[in-house]
Order: structure tokens, then C-alpha cells, then sequence
């Protein structure tokens, strides 16, 4: 229910929560922008470092700016023995979102300076913590939960090749390296998704970075949001060949279910990121070989474009990254902490951004509930 002067807008679709310059969509065409750069360019050319240089920044940065922020990163992978100690304790058939989340907590009990964020110097030593040490405590959690020993990051390794190497036991050939880099690159920032806004929300109480970033990652833990990317493999997955791909759609909307990897509230046509992944599929099977998933893939989103394409229900980011994923040895249930290894550039941005500006977010709502009524005592009800 809704009244005249303020209608209720469902899921708040569409409706601006604040100025942002970090990035652009226009979803009718398949356009988005980091800080004015199309996402198309960034993924052939820059690195997940410089991607956070520019989020942050809102510019390219020079080699001795992207050395010193790549040099800080390295520098900042090690997490304290005592949050090893804590990722050995959780439940070994807990959700990898679950365990990220609860370290990020931790973590910021360990940094003395949680709570002095607003000096701007330990805001930024804040920030590259964040995005050092995600890699190290999703790698972490995942051996320990096969019953490995945990793997030391490597300072000399990027992002993405350092994350497969604490993960797999073994440093990434450049085209392993390459493609989960450019998968970071195209995962750092979306607008106001679900998990931003949380984020933006959370910094709007002045609340501590480290609370920020896990709530946001709990925020992107959801099916509707980044939970999407491992439940697609487990849809593929349920369908034995391209051929039974038109009689499991049948089904599943026969149910009314949703087919996770389609559809998005902003992109009426292909997701850009999508398109990017989709080449990057290509590129890991001529180098690995291709797998039968993929041509199921395809018949799904040949089906999907019959049935709703004219609605604007096209493949979304999470459709073709699983599939990638897969291939380069990640876990299914460790896709959307790869996610949020990615997203965090794009959380601190808006960090930043909101906490130039910031207003406490406090919004209204349509009461639909009764009043008047007389409070009877326990022993009469
Ligand atoms: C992302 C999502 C929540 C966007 O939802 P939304 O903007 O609220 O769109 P709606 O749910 O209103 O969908 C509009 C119509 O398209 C249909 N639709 C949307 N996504 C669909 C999907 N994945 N599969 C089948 N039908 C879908 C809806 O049933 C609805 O049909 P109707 O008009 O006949 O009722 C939704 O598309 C979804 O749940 N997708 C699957 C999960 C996923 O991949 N999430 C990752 C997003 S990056």
C-alpha cells in the first residue's frame, strides 16, 4: 500500500539513494563506466590493482603510484595468527561466506585503530588491509577445510595469481592469472546494488570499515545478489545435456522458478560483463579444453531468449563466471567470496564517497499496521 504524495517503490527500483562518480550504467544499451572508463577497455587493459587505484581515485594512476599501491597490497596479505586460529575453529561445512564474514568482524577487534577511520592515513591503511587480506582468508578457510595445511601469501604474486596459488598449492600459468584477474577487474563495482547500498548505509552511522565491509559481504551472500554465481553451476549441473535443456526450462516454469544468471534489475539486454566472461570462457577452453557444462550453457540461454528475452531477461554477470571459475580449480561454493574479493574496491569507494558527504540513512515507510489497541495483562489473554 502506498499513499499519493509518496508511493511505495518495491525494492526501492530505480530510485537515487545518493550522487555517486565511481561508476555508470545505462542498462538499455549494456553500458558500464568506472569513473568514465568503459568496462570493455579495463578488462583488455588494466589490472585489478589499477582498477582499485582508480575507484578510489577517480583516475589512472602513474607506474610509481601503481607500484606503491601494489607494493602496499603484497605487504598487507598476512592476516594475525590469532584470526588462523579462528578460521581452524569455524565449522568445516560452514559456507565460505559465512567464514569471510565473521573474519572481517574479527578482524577489525585486531586493528587498534578500528574506530579512529576518520584520520585519513589509517582510513587508507584500513582500506588496503581489506583488500589484501581477503584473498589470504578465503584461500585459508578452504584448505583448512580439506584438511591442508594453509599457504603463505606470495608478495611477489598479483591479486589474482596469488589468490590460485594460496588456493591450489601452485602458482598459476599467465593465462590462469590473466583471466581471474580480468574477472576481478569486471566484479569491482556495480552502482547501487544490494551490497553497496549496505555498505553505504552501514558507513552512514559512522560505524568502523571493518563493520562496513561485513555487512556488505553478508549483504552479497543472498541468491538474488551474489549467492546467483554458484547456484547457476548447480542448475547446469542439473541438466544432463543441451538436449534436455528445453524440457528442464518447462519445468522450472511450470514452478515459477527463477533461472539464476538471468535477468537484472538495471541491464534490459546482455549484462557488458557477461559478454566480457563469455570471452573469457573461450579463451580457458582452447588453452584447457572445453566442458560439456558450456554447451549446455548455451542451449539454456538460446531457451531463456525465446521465452523472455522480450521481457529484458538476458544472461547476467554471474551466467559465464562459474563456468570460469570451475575450470581454474575454485570451489563452486568459493564463487561468491571471489565476489566479494572483487567488490570490496568497489565498497571502500563508496566508503570514501559516503563519508565525504554523509548523511545518516534513514528512510520512511507506509504503515499498514493497526493502533488503538488496549494492552491486556498475560494471565487474561
Ligand atoms: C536479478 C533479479 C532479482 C531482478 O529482479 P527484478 O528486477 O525484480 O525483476 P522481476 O523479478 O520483477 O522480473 C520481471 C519479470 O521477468 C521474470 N524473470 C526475471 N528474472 C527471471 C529469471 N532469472 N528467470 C525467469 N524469469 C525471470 C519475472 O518472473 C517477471 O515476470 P512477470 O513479469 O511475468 O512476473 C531477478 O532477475 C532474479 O531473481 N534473477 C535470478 C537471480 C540472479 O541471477 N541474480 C544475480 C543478479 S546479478
Amino acid at each position: 500500500m502506498s499513499t499519493q504524495e509518496n508511493p511505495l517503490i518495491p525494492g526501492l527500483a530505480g530510485v537515487p539513494a545518493c550522487e555517486s562518480a565511481i561508476s555508470y550504467i545505462d542498462g538499455n544499451i549494456g553500458v558500464l563506466e568506472y569513473r568514465g572508463y568503459p568496462i570493455a577497455d579495463l578488462a583488455a587493459n588494466s589490472t585489478f590493482e589499477e582498477v582499485t587505484f582508480l575507484l578510489w581515485n577517480g583516475r589512472l594512476p602513474n607506474v610509481a603510484e601503481l607500484e606503491e599501491l601494489t607494493a602496499s597490497l603484497a605487504a598487507k596479505r598476512q592476516v594475525p595468527d590469532a584470526i588462523l586460529d579462528i578460521i581452524r575453529s569455524l565449522p568445516k561445512d560452514g559456507h565460505p561466506m559465512d567464514a569471510l564474514q565473521a573474519c572481517v568482524s574479527a578482524l577489525g577487534m585486531f586493528n587498534a585503530d578500528n574506530r579512529a577511520w576518520k584520520d585519513k592515513e589509517k582510513a587508507h591503511e584500513m582500506c588496503l588491509e581489506m583488500v589484501a587480506v581477503l584473498p589470504t582468508l578465503t584461500a585459508a578457510f578452504d584448505r583448512v577445510r580439506r584438511g591442508l595445511e594453509i599457504i603463505a601469501p606470495d608478495p611477489t604474486a598479483s591479486t589474482a595469481a596469488n589468490f590460485l596459488y594460496m588456493v591450489n598449492g601452485e602458482m598459476p600459468d599467465e593465462l590462469a592469472a590473466r583471466v581471474l584477474d580480468v574477472a576481478l577487474i569486471l566484479h569491482a563495482d556495480h552502482t547501487m546494488n544490494a551490497s553497496t547500498f549496505t555498505a553505504r548505509v552501514v558507513a552512514s552511522t559512522e560505524s568502523d570499515p571493518y563493520s562496513v565491509i561485513s555487512a556488505a559481504i553478508g549483504s552479497l551472500s543472498g541468491p538474488l545478489h551474489g549467492g546467483a554465481n554458484e547456484r547457476v553451476l548447480d542448475s547446469l549441473a542439473e541438466i544432463p545435456s543441451a538436449e534436455a535443456v528445453p524440457a528442464w526450462l518447462d519445468a522450472k516454469f511450470a514452478a515459477g522458478g527463477k533461472v539464476m544468471g538471468f535477468g537484472h534489475r538495471v541491464y534490459k539486454v546482455k549484462d557488458p560483463r557477461a559478454i566480457n566472461l563469455q570471452d573469457l570462457v573461450h579463451q580457458v577452453f582452447e588453452k584447457l579444453g572445453s566442458t560439456p557444462i558450456y554447451d549446455v550453457a548455451l542451449a539454456l540461454e538460446n531457451g531463456m531468449r525465446e521465452r523472455v528475452g522480450d521481457k529484458g531477461i538476458w544472461p547476467n554477470v554471474d551466467f559465464f563466471s562459474g563456468i570460469v571459475y570451475q575450470k581454474l580449480g575454485i570451489a563452486t561454493d568459493n564463487f561468491t567470496p571471489v565476489f566479494a574479493i572483487s567488490r570490496v574496491s568497489g565498497w571502500l569507494a563508496h566508503w570514501r564517497e559516503q563519508m565525504e558527504n554523509n548523511r545518516l540513512f534513514r528512510p520512511g515507510q507506509i504503515y499498514v499496521g493497526t493502533h488503538g489497541h488496549e494492552y491486556v495483562p498475560i494471565s487474561e489473554r
